[in-house]
């Protein structure tokens, strides 16, 4: 098992490097129109946004910059296979100009372009991201009537391309089978309000990843595997950081990625060698979290009926039976900003799952915890 990944430092406007219909998902989080910090970077694109925000004709600027997005969507249209989805991260803005204060409604904008694209939009998903700053609320305070709501998450946009996709062959049903997630966390992930307090963030410099407005690992690794499988594509054409590629790697997926600034190139490379371990523990923790759900369920409700073929452990459903974990063992720079990743090939626990294995107290018959 090997997947690849590829870094363009170019303009996500033009793709012309990836072919048709051939990417089966897309994670992404673009430049936000309309907040502060994306300002330079678009009006770098089209000299009507400088001149619109210079002249606080805020209404034309949003649509510009919008504009300029919407050629990176109908590339996606372009490269995404029929049944891909879209991932979109984005947050609405607010803006004063002349004592009116707005808000920018981008989601709303994104969901237009996409639908007139001919995407079929899904439910989207509320992430919440709640702020302790202490200016975190605008307005008159404590006096009616000029206060505003503080903005407080960020949507995820969920877009497919045509219908369901279909998996024909018998090799692809397996592979969709191996690819396949625990029952517990089909509860949460597909619920529509993601909170991701108390989630691990390890890989990278945190204080990098907030001034490029990265999005957590935890976001694209959930996305990745609720809507592809091992071996697929995914594609990001606004990769920043390169957290969807970290991701893919973590989860047995290619990656194609796009980045107009070049020097993001230079951290990842540093930290991709020991960002291998980080990943190696997103899929302990998973089995940490499955077998903690086991024990609970045993203790509260009894057995669990289904028995996962590789790990042994008890699992609820008969689709979780054949899932398979891929643990990235090696990363290698086979040429300038391509990226090649093998894992172990043995499934056994004994491989994976060394940690584990020296700690097996769980008794999952009776379930009851030996660890006495
Ligand atoms: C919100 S950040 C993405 C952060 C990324 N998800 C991460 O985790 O690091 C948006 C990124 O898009 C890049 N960008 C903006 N316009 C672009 C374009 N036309 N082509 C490629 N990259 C672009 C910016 O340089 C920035 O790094």
């Amino acid at each position: 098992m090997r997947t690849d990944h590829r870094f363009y430092y170019e303009d996500s406007r033009d793709m012309s490097e990836i072919k048709n219909a051939s990417v089966d998902l897309v994670i992404t989080s673009p430049p936000y129109p309309m907040i502060e910090m994306w300002d330079k970077q678009f009006a770098g694109f089209n000299s009507e946004i400088e001149s619109a925000l210079q002249n606080g004709d805020y209404n034309r600027a949003f649509e510009a910059m919008h504009c300029e997005l919407d050629r990176v969507w109908s590339e996606l249209f372009r490269v995404m296979k029929d049944g891909a989805m879209a991932c979109i991260n984005i947050g609405d803005a607010t803006r004063t100009f002349n004592k009116r204060f707005q808000l920018f409604s981008n989601h709303a904008r994104i969901q237009r372009k996409f639908a007139s694209l001919g995407f079929d939009t899904m439910p989207l998903i509320t992430w919440r991201k709640q702020t302790n700053a202490p200016n975190k609320f605008m307005g008159s305070g404590m006096l009616p009537v000029g206060a505003y709501v503080t903005l407080e998450h960020e949507y995820i946009l969920l877009f497919r391309k045509g219908l369901k996709r279909e998996f024909p062959t018998a090799e692809e049903k397996l592979n969709r089978r191996h690819s396949a997630y625990f029952w517990e966390e089909r509860n949460t992930w597909f619920s529509d309000l993601w909170d991701f307090k108390g989630t691990r963030q390890a890989v990278n410099n945190l204080n990098m990843r907030s001034r490029s407005g990265a999005f957590p690992l935890v976001l694209p690794f959930r996305l990745i595997n609720m809507y592809s499988v091992y071996g697929d594509t995914i594609l990001d054409p606004f990769s920043g950081t390169g957290t969807t590629a970290l991701a893919a790697m973590a989860t047995g997926r290619n990656s194609d990625n796009y980045e107009l600034d070049e020097s993001f190139s230079i951290p990842f490379r540093n930290s991709v060698f020991t960002a291998i371990r980080e990943m190696r523990e997103h899929n302990r923790e998973r089995i940490r979290k499955h077998l903690e759900f086991v024990k609970n369920y045993q203790s509260d409700k009894g057995s669990l009926k289904h028995k996962n073929s590789y790990f042994g452990f008890p699992v609820m459903t008969r689709q979780e039976e054949d899932l398979k974990l891929f643990y990235p063992k090696s990363v290698r720079e086979v040429e300038k900003d391509n990226y090649q990743v093998k894992y172990f090939e043995d499934q056994s626990l004994k491989t994976l799952e060394p940690e584990y294995l020296a700690q097996q107290r769980l008794r999952f018959a009776t379930g009851i915890d030996s660890a006495d």
